[in-house]
């Protein structure tokens, strides 16, 4: 059985729009000291993405681009890599979650449909019945996306929309992706201690 909260995580990062939601959750659990372990995968699309959004370029040094200092806990695997540690059942990773997801990877994991590391060590959650988050992002949603995430829900994964808050009033978009990550990390059982909490 997974730990609980996780210690060991999965983080993969696709082509969807949302490379600030990314950044925020791999600053939470670089600084979370209930997390000793993340395996960090990103798609060619994503740096493509990447590149876009927050103007960092290449697979290399990517974490320390993004969390502005080099991480030990975070490891980078390569996505050409089915042989890396996350691609066996028996490699004891607890969570996986995929911020953002694009429609081409919920499609590919949907349809069981393993070719590449991240839709691997996603089916090998699915498999292993161990959490999947797919923090997806697209619209409008048509038919076949629609299908996808029933498929995806259906076989055991939570969709977990790339929608944040509001209600907490965020000043700026940082504000705004940091509570998100938060969301997603209570939801899988890391509370953070700064999140926002609605009283009423
Ligand atoms: C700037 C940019 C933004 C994109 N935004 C989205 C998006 O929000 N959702 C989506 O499903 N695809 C989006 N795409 C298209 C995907 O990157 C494309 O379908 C890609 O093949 C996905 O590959 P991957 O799933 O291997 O990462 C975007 C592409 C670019 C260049």
């Amino acid at each position: 059985m997974p730990n609980f909260p996780p210690q060991n995580l999965t983080i993969a990062t696709t082509g969807a729009s949302g490379s600030l939601f990314l950044k925020h959750l791999l600053l939470a659990v670089e600084r979370d000291r209930r997390v000793q372990t993340v395996n960090f995968i990103a798609s060619d699309s994503a740096l493509r993405v990447i590149a876009e959004e927050l103007a960092l370029r290449g697979r290399n040094n990517l974490v320390r681009q993004l969390l502005g200092k080099a991480s030990r806990k975070i490891q980078q695997q390569s996505n050409d890599d089915i042989g890396a540690n996350v691609a066996s059942g028996s490699y004891p990773a607890d969570a996986m979650v995929i911020i953002p997801c694009s429609m081409g990877t919920l499609a590919r994991i949907a349809n069981g449909i393993a070719s590449q590391l991240i839709e691997r060590a996603a089916d090998v959650c699915l498999k292993e019945k161990r959490p999947l988050v797919l923090c997806v992002r697209e619209t409008p949603l048509n038919k076949i996306h629609i299908r996808n995430l029933y498929r995806a829900a259906d076989a055991g994964a939570t969709v977990f929309p790339l929608i944040p808050t509001f209600y907490n009033r965020p000043a700026t978009f940082d504000d705004l992706a940091r509570e998100f990550a938060f969301r997603l990390l209570a939801h899988v059982g890391l509370p953070q201690a700064q999140a926002y909490r609605w009283k009423g």
